[in-house]
């Protein structure tokens, strides 16, 4: 669905990215991690024909992202940091307004709006809405065409758990409708959670690029670590796969001396301390 060859890209005359290549089939969640200033959402502006001025190649759907034509806009749901909505109308009437500009048919507003929570504040202006409630109608605004490929810029940032719950479901069944989608977070939890591969981006760089589960393999075994007491507090540790060798915290079982214990898998957080070499801010 996207191809992405010899990608290169200044804002500067100090070249930023670098002959970078990688490429996202159709119905894949891809995302795009790294800490800020990486170039995640110049990568994404590049592949929405936001930035035309990059040399090498990069095809989506078949067309070279800065050859587009406005029918590309067609295609493609752009939901970005910043929310893209009209203070003074309504959701519903930003909706009515954003879906007129496409050629297609658009999905039942109220239907997207249920799918969010919003069914009851629908009519309500968007300068009366929280931060939450924007970014959701930002989301649902994007999927309003149908589009083939959708584009998430930090989809569950301010959110509360609850609604970055139901973000993550509605992207999830976007992804069971066939649709790929390109997505950036800071969050590895969620990385973990929706992308089928991610791609770790540091200053214009992959990085990394493997699925969630083989980049957390390839960190090594997890460990249990335990703590008990012998007149003083001890903690040890040994890999997951050896407790029975280690004769110390097999005496401490059978004498119910445990105070704690708990295994410790790798995750993708520790991933990205390890490709970034440094931690999130
Ligand atoms: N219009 C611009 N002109 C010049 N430099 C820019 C412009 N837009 C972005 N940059 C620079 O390009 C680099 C990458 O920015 P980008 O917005 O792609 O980062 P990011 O990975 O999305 O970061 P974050 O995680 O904070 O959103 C940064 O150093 C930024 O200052
Ligand atoms: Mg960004």
């Amino acid at each position: 669905m996207i191809t992405v060859e010899n990608l290169v890209f200044s804002y500067t005359n100090k070249t930023f990215i670098e002959n970078m290549s990688f490429h996202v089939a159709k119905g894949e969640i891809f995302g795009f991690l790294g800490p800020s200033g990486a170039g995640k959402t110049t990568l994404q502006k590049i592949l929405t024909g936001l930035i035309v001025t990059y040399q090498g190649s990069a095809v989506l759907n078949g067309i070279e992202c800065k050859a587009h034509k406005p029918s590309f806009y067609e295609n493609i749901g752009v939901d970005f940091e910043y929310s893209t909505l009209y203070e003074k109308l309504s959701a519903r009437q930003n909706l009515q307004f954003f879906g007129s500009l496409y050629a297609k048919p658009i999905r039942n507003i109220d239907g997207l709006l249920e799918s969010v929570g919003l069914k009851n504040d629908g009519d309500k202006k968007v300068s009366d809405y929280s931060k939450g409630m924007r970014s959701t109608l930002n989301f649902i605004k994007a999927l309003l065409h149908d589009p083939a490929i959708l584009f998430l810029d930090e989809p569950t940032s301010g959110l509360d758990p609850t609604n970055s719950r139901i973000m993550k479901d509605l992207i999830l069944h976007e992804k069971e409708r066939g649709k790929t989608v390109l997505l950036t977070t800071h969050n590895m939890q969620d990385a973990t959670e929706l992308c089928d591969r991610v791609a770790f981006i540091v200053e214009g760089e992959v990085k990394a690029l493997d699925t969630p589960h083989n980049l957390i393999m390839r960190k090594g075994a997890a460990t249990v670590k335990y703590t008990f007491n012998d007149g003083a507090e001890h903690t040890a540790e040994c890999p997951l796969t050896q407790t029975s060798e280690d004769s110390l915290l097999m005496q401490l079982l059978k004498s119910n001396r445990i105070r704690s214990i708990h295994s410790s898998e790798p995750t993708l957080n520790d991933i990205f301390m390890e490709v970034t070499g440094r931690t999130l801010k």
